[in-house]
């Protein structure tokens, strides 16, 4: 088999990727471990930056976007006994963001590519690159059906996130990483009962950070902040909710977080990531392949998307014979991703109890807090941060 452009992992990288590139008639075989059905429903994310409903926009991906994203001109900030708003609109001159979650991304991204005849290899096993150094990479991987396949590509794109096999194929040696794990996870529940919010709720509480997000009108999604080494059996649903209402009580407020039945639930570890360069040869890897970042920015599914607006142009001109734009590529994506890693890291460490920390940390995070809500400059620099920086130019 022979395609333009192999890519590994039909995430939302893999998947806008591949659709990208084929606005710009270049081909493109997508090879993913899971089934369709796993991949659509996998929870993560839920915040999309202004720039990235740009670009689907754009892409001609937001019809169902564009009627069901709930878009948000800011977020509340709680600590201390006290919930203020930080208002985006105002703050940025009208950039807001918008709760669409990724389930939904990838189900609207795999819908276009299957209609429109892309090709998607589920459930494979075995994948492997080779021949990186030379202008015809090697993907090879067992199909469904247990046949070996190989595909000669002009480039392969590594969007197989983080435990994938793109990135570790590059020599050791080439690459340098920076690394971060932070001594906290979070638990997630997916929640059958309509939000108690307008806003998304970020609060900081002496027993523990908590999120207050959404899905729908009907659907919420809340974070609790836990033992980097906790196990789910220790939080039946009873429990979760107590947590989550001692950590957003607002006494005297006449506020309520109202409960309903858990849907999902998970643990995710809490941890900066970065590897450089993004580019060997002809491998390419973009989203949590080469980057993660902590969720308390709501950054990872915007990085992947932005990491690719960058790719498809880079790639076309690649295989035109002009490699100006993919030798820029890393440092391009690099540029934004160390903002976001920045951002990130200053969210979590500003909003989390850290295990062990001392009064000082305490007094030094309820300082920087006070300060965002209280300076203009302050809290504009978060909106700027929050809503997207820099805003994606290109794809
Ligand atoms: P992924 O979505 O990881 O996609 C990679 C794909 O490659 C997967 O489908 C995988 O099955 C496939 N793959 C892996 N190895 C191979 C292989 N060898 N061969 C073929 N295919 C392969 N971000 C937020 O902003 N907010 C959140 O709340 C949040 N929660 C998260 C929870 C979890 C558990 C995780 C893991 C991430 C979370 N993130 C969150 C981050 C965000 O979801 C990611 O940044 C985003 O999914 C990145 O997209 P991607 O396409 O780069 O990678
Ligand atoms: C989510 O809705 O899943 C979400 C929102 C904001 C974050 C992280 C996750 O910072």
């Amino acid at each position: 088999m022979r395609t333009q452009v192999g890519i590994v992992g039909a995430g939302p990288a893999g998947l806008l990727l591949s659709h990208l590139l084929a606005l710009r008639g270049i081909e493109s075989v997508v090879v993913e471990t899971r089934s369709r059905a796993y991949c659509e429903a996998r929870q993560r994310a839920g915040v999309l930056e202004d720039s990235s409903v740009r670009l689907l926009r754009e892409a001609g991906l937001a019809e169902r976007l564009d009627r069901e994203g709930l878009e948000h001109g800011g977020i509340y900030l709680q600590f201390a006994g006290e919930r203020h708003h930080i208002d985006f609109r105002e703050l940025t001159g009208g950039r807001t963001v918008t709760v669409y979650a990724q389930t939904e991304v990838v189900k609207d991204l795999m819908a276009q590519r299957i209609a429109s005849g892309g090709a998607i290899a589920f459930e494979v096993t075995d994948t492997e690159v080779d021949r990186l150094e030379t202008d015809q990479p090697a993907l090879r991987y067992t199909d469904a059906g247990g046949a070996r396949q190989e595909i000669t590509c002009d480039v392969i794109a590594g969007c197989d996130g983080f435990h994938g096999i793109c990135r570790p194929a590059i020599p050791a040696g080439l690459t340098t990483v920076w690394e971060r794990d932070y001594p906290y996870s979070w638990l997630g529940i997916l929640a059958d009962v309509p939000p108690s919010t307008d806003d998304l709720i970020y609060t900081r509480h002496r027993g523990g950070f908590a999120l207050h997000s959404l899905r729908s009108p009907t659907v919420s999604r809340l974070y609790l902040q836990v033992d980097p080494d906790e196990a789910l059996e220790n939080w039946p649903d009873h429990r979760i909710w107590d947590e989550l209402q001692r950590r957003f009580e607002l006494p005297g407020s006449g506020w309520e977080l109202k409960q309903g039945p858990v849907l999902d639930k998970g643990i995710t570890p809490m941890r900066s990531f970065v590897s450089a360069p993004m580019r060997y040869g002809r491998l390419f890897l973009a989203g949590d392949a080469a980057h993660i970042v902590p969720a308390t920015g709501a950054k990872g599914l915007n990085l992947a998307m932005a990491d690719v607006a960058v790719l498809a142009p880079a790639l076309d001109a690649l295989l035109h014979g002009d490699d100006g734009l993919a030798a820029e590529y890393s440092a391009t994506c690099l540029n934004r991703v160390w903002r976001s890693t920045h951002f990130s890291w200053w969210m979590t460490t500003m909003l989390h109890r850290t295990p062990g920390a001392d009064d000082m940390e305490a007094e030094l995070q309820l300082s920087q807090l006070r300060y965002v809500v209280a300076s203009r400059a302050a809290a504009t620099s978060l909106a700027e941060n929050y809503t997207g920086y820099p805003a994606i130019t290109t794809f």
